[in-house]
């Protein structure tokens, strides 16, 4: 069998943990090989492919449990390939192939261990010289698969991060949260544990009340239930008032959970066209509202994942009463809402609601703790059904949590780190939208959104946004490709860029790579 190896790790043996874990490994180092090789000429598609090829023989191969040598991989490639097996060049007689390899080196293992090792190249070294000319194709890839590969990528820190959903974790005052966290555990009333279950701990429901209040928003402390981030908001909103078979309208492009939780719940949705600037198309959801029989919709009407639009006040207004005059609730996310850079932030639909339809969600993942997970949901009349199908779900959310983030609110200064976050995101978004400028081949079209930490870019109509994804992370970069933000696998020539990561040279090297790679596509 052959695998990328680094020349001081262990020998193989045929375990499949090892295996997996190596290939991983070997796909990272991979990523810097080939940008080395793509400078020497080499067809990048191609190797990619092999490289592909080579992981499923071997892995095929294990599972049959059988044990192929060098020979009878190398045949297995070229019939896959359907070409000759004498196209593929062995590596330790490419010279260029050597001097490419580096630290690296492809093991060749027989009968449980690895036997001898040949300098990387065999199977990378396929005699093609020819520049890529990736065309235009659709590719079928379920929406999850995307979402966990994207996700997978955002682990590494050795990956370029534009691909990630998250802002960076060096943007958020940790040695604060400690000590708040800290404190109110050590002074916490055992009896708050029974007392803080669902809708959650008055303390923090007060503080997210009294934020509502600043927006002019007269939001009760019992109408809002604490959640675990507002990811659990929003599922838990969606199945207070929708039933698997039932129908929900939501955006296109829209926020993955959202086409996640629709595919878990067994749930149709009505795609309803969105602006990238001025969001939801209303005259479109009135006739879909006409058509279907829609239960509630899922939408995000300020700084919408992905394309950052914010819809008007005048249409938020005239959503919610189209909907509250057919009975529809709105499940609003509004996760991103303090990252809006405008000292006038935008009010939410939320704002709007006076008849209780909307159910709005909010989150502190992305603008003060990610990963304490805590969200909330005002939930207006539908208040008690979600309390209840929460203690059902997960019975409470982490109450240390709750009573150190509403110390953090109370006391913590929240609103000078907001302001400072604001200007920071502000900063990367002018340095990245600079990047693209210069880098990327021109007919792209982008919109600076007026908050967040996302940048979703149009391309020329012949980019494959999920070609370019796995091009891209053969280098060590990672997007995220349109496709993983529609039901119906469109947006196929959309990034959507992340610039929530201080701006690094290496950052704009990254926006060189992906210029250049897309620049192939005009060629092609
Ligand atoms: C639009 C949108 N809504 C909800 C969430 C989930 O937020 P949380 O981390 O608070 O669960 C995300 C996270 O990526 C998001 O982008």
């Amino acid at each position: 069998m052959y695998i990328w190896e680094r020349t001081d790790w262990p020998d193989l043996t045929w375990d499949s943990a090892h295996l997996a874990a190596l290939l991983g490994q070997a796909s990272r180092e991979q990523g810097r090989l080939l940008g080395r090789m793509q400078d020497l000429g080499f067809d990048l598609r191609r190797e990619a492919q092999l490289n592909t090829l080579t992981e499923d023989v071997v892995r095929s191969s294990e599972i049959e449990g059988e044990k192929l040598d060098s020979d009878q991989v190398r045949s297995s490639i070229a019939r896959r390939l359907g070409m000759d097996v004498g196209g593929l060049v062995p590596a330790d007689r490419d010279v260029e192939g050597v001097a490419i390899a580096g630290d690296l080196r492809c093991s060749v293992g027989r009968g449980g261990v690895a036997e001898d090792r040949v300098p990387l190249g065999f199977v990378f070294a396929l005699a093609s010289r020819r520049s890529s000319t990736p065309k235009s194709r659709r590719t079928r890839v379920a929406v999850s698969d995307l979402v966990f590969d994207t996700l997978e990528a955002s682990r590494d820190r050795g990956i370029v991060p534009l691909g990630s959903a998250f802002p960076s974790p060096t943007l958020f005052p940790w040695a604060k949260l400690a000590r708040y966290l800290g404190s109110s555990a050590r002074h916490m009333d055992p009896w708050n544990t029974v007392e803080s279950l669902p809708p959650g701990s008055i303390d923090l429901r007060r503080q997210i009340a009294r934020r509502y209040l600043r927006l002019g928003m007269s939001i009760g402390i019992e109408q809002i239930v604490v959640t675990s981030g507002a990811l659990e908001a929003l599922n838990l909103a969606l199945q207070t008032v929708v039933r698997p078979g039932e129908t929900i309208a939501i955006e296109s492009p829209t926020f993955y959970g959202c086409l996640q939780a629709a595919e878990r719940l067994g749930i149709n949705v009505v795609e309803i066209p969105t602006h990238p600037r001025e969001g939801i198309d209303l005259s479109a959801l009135s006739k879909a509202i006409a058509k279907n029989r829609i239960r509630a919709c899922w939408f995000m009407t300020t700084l919408h994942h992905p394309t950052g639009a914010t819809a008007s006040a005048d249409k938020k207004r005239e959503l919610v009463r189209l909907l509250t005059s057919h009975g529809i609730p709105l499940i609003e996310d509004d996760a991103y809402a303090e990252l809006q850079f405008s000292p006038k932030p935008a009010l939410p639909a939320k704002a709007f609601d006076s008849k209780g339809f909307v159910m709005h969600c909010g989150s502190f993942s992305k603008c003060l703790a990610p990963g304490y997970r805590l969200g909330w949901v005002a939930a207006g009349r539908f208040t008690k059904e979600v309390a209840r199908l929460k203690i059902e779900s997960s019975l409470a959310t982490s109450l240390p949590v709750q009573q150190g983030i509403a110390q953090m609110l109370q006391h913590g200064s929240y609103d000078s780190h907001l302001a400072g976050l604001r200007r920071q995101l502000a900063g990367q978004q002018a340095a990245a939208l600079d990047s693209v400028r210069r880098h990327f081949p021109p007919g792209y079209r982008v919109a600076a959104p007026a908050g967040g930490y996302f940048l979703w870019i149009e391309c020329a109509r012949s980019v494959d946004s999920l070609e370019v994804h796995r091009l891209a992370l053969d280098f060590g970069i990672a997007i995220a490709p349109g496709p993983m933000f529609s039901a119906r696998r469109q947006f196929g020539n959309f990034l959507r860029l992340n610039y929530g990561h201080p701006w690094t040279p290496a950052m704009d090297r990254a926006i060189q790579r992906l210029g250049e790679i897309l620049r192939r596509y005009d060629a092609g």
